[in-house]
């Protein structure tokens, strides 16, 4: 405010009081004083946003900011999602960090090929499982630094991502892919040998836990218990 305003403002404000006191109210500011004080209300509200994370820190933070510097493109991740399965990694890889998405370097490719036998043999008989049918997402949004495992922290910072993204496709069945989406998901530690062949439930979802592509390049011998995963996977849809 200018000082000229000022200055109208408070002779205006003066006047007023001198009216006021004029009309036998005595001087207001007096009788403000002589008022009793209003009772003090305290407004609560629930901020969970204010409450850190246990065991968050401010370097875990720096870390977090640091690692979605690292990335050249965030993953979300693909498809639809429309005949209701969802299959979920464990984060992106080089390729997936170049060309933000998921699945599309060496392992995806092993996936695709494995969505395509699925389709061949008409596992599901009339639903497509290609990539654009059903929705293929990961833990991790972002590629970690030298394909490192994710970190608990980065799990925990990223997967509420996953968790939105699940709520929203609401899916008949999740396809865990390796030990990260598996533990996540199911909500518990294990192996992928020991946590394969059963049912978990997530939400309404069926939640069904295989080795990850990645694995299977590394180990051949794990392509023979996946392709029987997914031959679970069309019974387990097709179900109640
Ligand atoms: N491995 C994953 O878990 N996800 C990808 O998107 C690629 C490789």
């Amino acid at each position: 405010m200018a000082g000229a305003e000022l200055v109208v403002l408070v002779r205006a404000v003066r006047l007023a009081l001198e009216r006021e006191a004029g009309r036998g109210r005595g001087d207001l500011w007096t009788v403000a004083a002589a008022e009793p004080a209003r009772p003090r209300k305290e407004a609560s509200m629930t901020r969970p946003e204010l409450l850190s994370p246990p065991h968050d820190t401010l370097e875990i933070v720096a870390k977090e900011v640091r690692l979605s510097e690292t990335r050249t493109h965030a993953v979300p991740g693909v498809g639809t999602g429309r005949v209701g399965i969802v299959f979920v990694g464990e984060a992106p890889g080089a390729e997936e960090d170049r060309r933000g998405e998921p699945f599309v370097g060496r392992a995806g490719e092993l996936l695709n090929k494995m969505l395509l036998a699925m389709d061949e043999k008409q596992l599901i008989p009339g639903v497509s499982v290609s990539r654009e049918a059903v929705y293929i997402a990961n833990v991790l949004k972002c590629r970690p630094p030298e394909n490192r495992n994710p970190l608990p922290h980065e799990v925990e910072a990223c997967s509420p991502y996953l968790m939105r993204q699940l709520a929203l496709l609401k899916p008949r069945v999740i396809f865990c892919l390796g030990k990260f989406a598996a533990e996540l998901l199911v909500g518990a530690k294990g192996t992928i040998g020991g946590m394969r062949g059963t049912v978990f439930r997530y939400g309404d979802a069926k939640l069904l836990v295989t080795y990850h592509p990645a694995a299977c390049l590394r180990n051949p011998a794990y392509k023979r218990p996946v392709w029987e995963d997914m031959q679970f996977l069309a019974r387990e849809y097709l179900s109640d």
